[in-house]
């Protein structure tokens, strides 16, 4: 039966479902074999880099999951400056890695003109592509931001069930996150989304649901990361995902996706001390190290206990080395004609 589905070109929702709910260990087995091979065919043995910079954790938004929302007035806010994010990007830069990543809650003190600027400077002083993760903003913002220079935009849809989607967001659309996506895919950035596993009430199906609203989007770059109990917001006191269920969802979705960037994610890393070779030898083939400096990292506490490392690059060439793989020599642009 698994097999089965295994050699299938195309899966259908209730496939997907029958691919998550194995339980039988040679089952299991299989998934990850057949994961192993489509990101080797399509992705090869080459993982991408991508530097983060945690610029600011300001937010407006009030998800209900996330230790930023704009309600948890316990957490020290910070917003860094041009110059240290210029400062940041050349540590990156000089690390070897080749794409940067400027995340922040949504923080409308950086103006659109603000963020043009600094995509500006990064562009003008490196060869390096910009990933930008700053949430819902104007669309008018998206198309010069995209005229200024950024490669990438970085927007997940966390759940694909539109009730649970209104529940943890205030009731606030998934129709509309949709739009955001289709519109920044065309202004010819790579889009980026994904969920978040273990939510409460989020059921196998939605979680078919998300890969499948992965695919239908042609997403260049998806996500599948566990959800974490953050003190001080609504949901302190629910479950953490589990590890094995969070990797058998990159299997699947490598199987499903194919030919699209998948990370072993931050979160992943935190919930496993191997959760990021684990994540490499399930299907993913991103890891997205952090370069926030240290002064400020730990404010960016969208859950506890976040996994940093002070100096990245030495242990991810270990991590590498342990999962049997190699760093990319290029920028890592999508695996899609685009
Ligand atoms: N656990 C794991 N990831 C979280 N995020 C927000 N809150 C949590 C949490 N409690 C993720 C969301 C969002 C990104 C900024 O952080 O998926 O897209
Ligand atoms: Fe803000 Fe993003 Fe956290 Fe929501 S998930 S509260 S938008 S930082």
């Amino acid at each position: 039966m698994i097999q089965k589905i295994l050699n299938r070109k195309i899966l259908s929702k209730e496939e997907i479902i029958t691919l998550l709910r194995a339980q039988d260990r040679n089952d299991i087995q299989a998934i990850y074999t057949k994961a192993d091979q489509v990101r080797k065919k399509y992705c090869g043995d080459e993982v991408h880099l991508r530097g983060i910079i945690e610029f600011s954790n300001y937010c407006e938004q009030n998800c209900l999951y996330c230790g930023l929302r704009k309600f948890n007035t316990s957490l020290t806010r910070y917003r860094m400056t041009e110059e240290e994010i210029l400062q940041t990007a050349r540590t990156i830069y000089e690390a070897g890695i080749k794409t940067i990543v400027l995340q922040s809650g949504e923080d409308f003190d950086f103006s659109g003109e603000d963020i043009t600027q600094i995509i500006k400077s990064i562009k003008k002083e490196f060869d390096i592509a910009i990933t930008l993760s700053l949430g819902e903003r104007d669309f008018a913002e998206y198309k010069i931001w995209r005229e200024a220079g950024a490669d990438r935009y970085l927007l997940k849809h966390e759940t694909a069930n539109p009730k649970l989607y209104s529940t943890y967001h205030l009731g606030q659309k998934l129709y509309d996150r949709v739009e955001h996506l289709h519109y920044l895919k065309s202004l010819g950035y790579q889009i980026g989304s994904g969920n978040l596993i273990g939510l409460p009430n989020q059921s196998i199906e939605d979680i078919a649901d998300d890969i499948i609203l992965c695919r239908d989007l042609d997403v260049d770059m998806a996500s599948f990361s566990p959800f974490i109990p953050s003190p001080m917001t609504p949901y302190q006191n629910q479950e953490q995902a589990d590890v094995d269920y969070v990797l058998k969802v990159i299997a699947v979705a490598r199987i499903v996706l194919k030919n699209v960037h998948i990370p072993a994610t931050t979160a992943l890393a935190t919930i496993d001390s191997n959760g990021r070779e684990k994540g490499l030898m399930a299907g993913a083939n991103v890891i997205m190290p952090n370069f926030t400096p240290s002064t400020y990292r730990n404010h960016y506490a969208i859950y506890p206990n976040k996994k940093v490392v002070e100096n990245p690059m030495p242990s991810l060439l270990n991590t590498l080395f342990i999962a049997g793989r190699k760093i990319a020599e290029g920028q890592g642009h999508s695996l899609k004609n685009i």
